[in-house]
């Protein structure tokens, strides 16, 4: 069994102020609610899979088709990096460092001593305002550019004739080593500049992200044998780091077809995606109108994604943080995200309310690939939402099979009055099958239909607990397309099998699942009484 878990962070669309959200200036913060009822918002999908029954949220579906939860964020950041390694399962007690009076002598004198170069500027300035002010004493005395921002970031501009591009990428080398421990800054980027007063920057921008300081899932996936697929600048956010395979992408829509061909692929692990449009053209940018039709494209994109899952996938949306388009902030704010959990073997509709921590997503895949948490954060929500079909032993038969024996036992139905033939295969979740045909009567009321004779059959025998039955009919001698289950052979399901319970309908070679809710809705149980 080739499981893929397929995990898409929606960069920024968070749902609503975390309750510190006051110490990050961003109380009334919720960047989903600022964009929902924008005319250009039409999310049918994800509203199906119940983004608006996420609590909190507001405004959801009668019977969503995906798990859901509330996440807040533990660790001490609102920035991309901090979100997903969160998400990946290690959380940061302390934020990234930033520097609005620049990098401390300790820093700087380390930095020259080890490059053999002196430094200008150091305080946070605009990249291209810095090449125009201190590019000529650059040129002149060989110094290098040293400049931050309101990120935690360590820039270094070298004009590239003066500082080859490979040297440059050396300093930076040696300030990534340095800034550690304390001074571990998000990130260190060099940027070459060409030309004459006011020079140009160049396409040679090369970052060095920090490397996540402990393990994180992907380390606990590869060390176990899964891939660990990047599309877009996940593969950045972790530094290469345990990334078996990454594909750089250009927008959102580029991310998502890149995304489905991957679907289309054989491979075994995860494949973790991260859309950054929302944030970095719409989000920041307090583009309401567009952060709004991008939220559609994507919905578009996720109605293909879900045509593609195959049996033992399972597909996880999420976000990392906020980016409040309506307030007057541009910068990301501190908000709950949300989580969809979908795929074949998961329950439709289960509310997993508010749950602590985005790292609940990394136990819950590692679960899934029965891999061992290890030293990573987090707690696995999956035993609450796979449905029990998807624990049935590996030697149970496959739904195909199923539907064989059910085809079979047509045989040996007694239908001396109507001629209708139906043969019925009730699966428990130990594996064991219990076959059963239509019997009927002289006086046509004792007549039993297929399913209950296959259900009394096995309750008589104590079995309990029940995944599925295949349910084959038709009158003697032809198969009918599709047999439905009598009102009440399903009112004998819902008595002794959950709303998960797999009803399969159809004929060897065509055949469909469906959920008992969806054959029998509204249903009285005995919860009732
Ligand atoms: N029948 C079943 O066995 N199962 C169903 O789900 C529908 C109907 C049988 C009962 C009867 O013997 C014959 O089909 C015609 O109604």
């Amino acid at each position: 069994m080739n499981k893929r878990v397929f995990l898409i962070v929606l960069d920024s669309v968070g749902i609503g102020e975390l309750p510190d959200a006051h110490l990050w200036h961003d109380e009334g913060s919720n960047t989903l609610g600022a964009i929902r009822d924008h005319i250009n918002f039409y999310c049918p999908v994800m509203t199906d899979m119940g983004l608006f029954n996420i609590e909190g949220v507001g405004g959801g579906v009668q019977s969503p088709s995906a798990s859901f939860a509330r996440l807040a964020e533990v660790s001490m950041g609102k920035d991309t990096t901090t979100g997903h390694w969160e998400i990946a399962g290690l959380i940061s007690e302390n934020p990234f460092p930033a520097y609005p009076d620049g990098f401390p002598a300790e820093v700087i004198d380390e930095f020259e001593r080890r490059t053999g170069r002196k430094t200008l500027c150091n305080k946070p300035y605009s990249g291209t305002d810095v090449i125009r002010d201190y590019g000529e004493e650059h040129i002149k005395s060989g110094a290098l550019i040293v400049y931050t921002s309101a990120d935690s970031v360590f820039q270094i501009a070298a004009h590239e004739s003066v500082v080859p591009v490979e040297e440059l990428y050396r300093y930076c080398e040696i300030a990534r080593e340095l800034l550690q421990g304390k001074h571990a800054v998000g990130r260190v980027i060099a940027r070459p500049f060409t030309g004459e007063y006011p020079f140009e920057r160049t396409s040679n921008r090369h970052d060095y992200s920090l490397v996540p300081p402990k393990d994180t899932m992907l380390d606990l996936l590869s060390r176990a044998g899964y891939e660990t697929i990047s599309v877009g600048k996940i593969k950045d956010i972790f530094a290469g780091k345990s990334i078996s395979e990454s594909t750089h992408i250009t927008s959102n829509n580029n991310g998502c077809e890149v995304t489905l061909d991957i679907m289309d692929r054989d491979f075994k692990g995860l494949c973790f995606v991260n859309l950054v449009d929302f944030d970095m053209v719409y989000g920041h940018r307090n583009d309401v109108p567009g952060y709004a039709r991008a939220m559609t494209d994507f919905d578009k994109y996720l109605g293909k994604m879900i045509a593609r899952l195959r049996d033992d996938d399972l597909l996880i949306i999420t976000a990392d943080h906020g980016c409040d388009p309506a307030t007057p902030s541009t910068d990301h704010s501190r908000e709950y995200v949300p989580m969809l959990l979908y795929g074949k073997h998961v329950r439709r509709g289960v509310d997993l309310k508010t749950r602590d921590s985005f790292s609940d997503i990394s136990a819950t895949i590692l679960e899934y690939f029965g891999v061992d948490q290890g030293e990573t954060s987090g707690h696995s929500f999956l035993a609450e939402c796979l449905s029990d079909a998807a624990f049935l032993p590996s030697d149970a038969p496959s739904d195909e099979e199923l539907v064989q024996i059910a085809a079979d036992m047509r045989n040996k139905a007694y239908t001396p009055y109507s001629n209708y033939k139906v043969g019925a295969a009730l699966l428990s979740k130990s594996g064991q099958v219990y076959t059963g045909c239509n019997i009927e009567s002289a006086t046509f009321t004792p007549t039993v239909c297929a399913e209950r004779t296959a259900f009394f059959k096995a309750i008589s025998e104590g079995e309990h607990e029940f995944a599925k039955i295949a349910i084959v009919g038709g009158r003697d001698g032809e198969i009918s397309d599709f047999c439905a289950p009598c009102g009440v052979c399903r009112q004998v399901m819902a008595e002794f099998c959950d709303e998960d319970f797999i009803v399969i309908l159809g004929r060897p070679g065509a055949h469909k699942e469906y959920r008992l809710s969806e054959v029998l809705p509204f249903i009285f149980t005995k919860k009732e009484l």
